[in-house]
């Protein structure tokens, strides 16, 4: 084989399946592949590249080599890179391609209706049109995946190269590591492989275009929080409280963690608020009351909303649709339609 256009071939299927190490796409898709030209000598294939780094520049060269024994072109090929600033994509930082605003939901303590808050946080996004994901990063105990009727493991499938495709359920795009595991598989993730999951939810999955990604955390303040913390500018930190004190000194945990990582908290949401009786209509303040109120005032920021504590809810986590998907006219789902709003609202103060 000889022809210029075999060897074109050749590099550009190497360039489909080489990642950019940094930018985290692939050299074709970043546009790096300019021209080749052919002397009596040799073939010269110019590359543009999106920075100066060299070490980059030599590291990507012998990859590119590495496909190119698939090739015979005859004689010498030589690679040559020309900066072209224009590449390198406009947003700095770790961003994820094509997602407008990533936001965390945490809180200090386990069981106070996290997941559930992301789930239905999800729909009543969903519901106002936005293209939104949901990222389930509690590795110990991931149900985000029930909550949308997938209770287990799941053959997630791929685009043929590196990435996954998320799972889409009512048109939300969910990742969860529940996926990956077999139902009793015990988790034993730490540290650095821990890190690498992570980041591998957040780039190496198709999100495609994304106005939210909401990241339902686990409970507390470990390793998964501080990995996501470098790994990813995240526009904002939601905190779920429940009404009484335990609770509320577990999130103000949470959130000075997010405070010492300089992610802006956007609000709290107090969950489990009250309950009325479904056949009387009564209210009664199961946990005392306003915690979630004194919570955002002692963090000086937005109460977002509270959620009633409701056997509907409950019910509706088993069931594989969120409550306001549902019933999205009712009055769950109208508390959800505005925690979202307000949401969206105090997002955009810190851009
Ligand atoms: N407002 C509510 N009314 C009634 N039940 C609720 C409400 N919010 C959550 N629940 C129920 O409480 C339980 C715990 O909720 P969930 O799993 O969402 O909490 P979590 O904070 O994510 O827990 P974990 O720390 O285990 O991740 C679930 O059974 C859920 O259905
Ligand atoms: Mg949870």
């Amino acid at each position: 084989m000889s022809t210029i256009a075999d060897l074109e071939k050749v590099v550009r299927d190497a360039l489909d399946q080489i990642e950019h190490p940094a930018l985290k796409e692939t050299l074709l898709d970043l546009g790096m592949f300019d021209r080749i030209e052919e002397d009596a000598e040799a073939f010269t294939v110019h590359l543009k590249s999106p920075d100066s780094d060299r070490k980059a520049q030599i590291q990507l060269e012998a990859q590119i080599r590495g496909f190119l024994t698939k090739a015979s072109p005859g004689k010498r090929v030589k690679i040559r890179f020309t900066v072209d600033e224009s590449l390198k994509p406009e947003e700095q930082g770790n961003r994820i391609r094509g997602v407008k605003n990533v936001i965390a939901i945490g809180s200090g303590k386990g069981g106070v209706g996290k997941s559930t808050v992301s789930a239905n946080i999800a729909a009543a996004l969903k519901l106002k049109g936005l293209k939104v994901g949901l990222l389930d990063a509690d590795i110990y105990g991931p149900s985000i995946g029930k909550m949308f009727g997938v209770p287990g493991k799941l053959a997630l499938q791929g685009d043929g190269k590196n990435k996954i495709i998320p799972f889409e359920a009512n048109g939300i795009k969910i990742i969860s590591f529940a996926f990956m595991l077999a139902p009793e598989q015990a988790v034993v993730w730490r540290g650095p492989m821990l890190g690498k999951a992570v980041e591998q939810f957040l780039y190496e999955v198709i999100w495609g275009e994304l106005d939210v990604l909401l990241i339902d955390l686990p409970p507390g303040t470990g390793d998964v929080q501080l990995s996501l913390a470098q790994l990813v500018d995240l526009d904002g930190a939601v905190i779920v409280t429940t009404p009484q004190n335990v609770a509320l000194q577990d999130a103000s945990r949470a959130a000075s963690m997010f405070q010492q990582v300089k992610i802006p908290i956007l609000g709290v949401i107090e969950n489990m608020s009250e309950f009325q009786c479904p056949k009387c209509g009564h209210v009664t303040n199961i946990f005392s009351r306003n915690g979630g109120a004194a919570m955002s005032a002692k963090l000086s920021v937005p109460e977002l909303g509270s959620v009633p504590l409701q056997k509907e809810i409950m019910d509706s986590g088993e069931d594989g649709l969120p409550i306001t998907l549902k019933d999205p006219d009712g009055l769950v789902a109208t508390a959800y339609k505005k925690i979202a709003d307000k949401i969206l609202v105090e997002v955009e103060k810190f851009k």
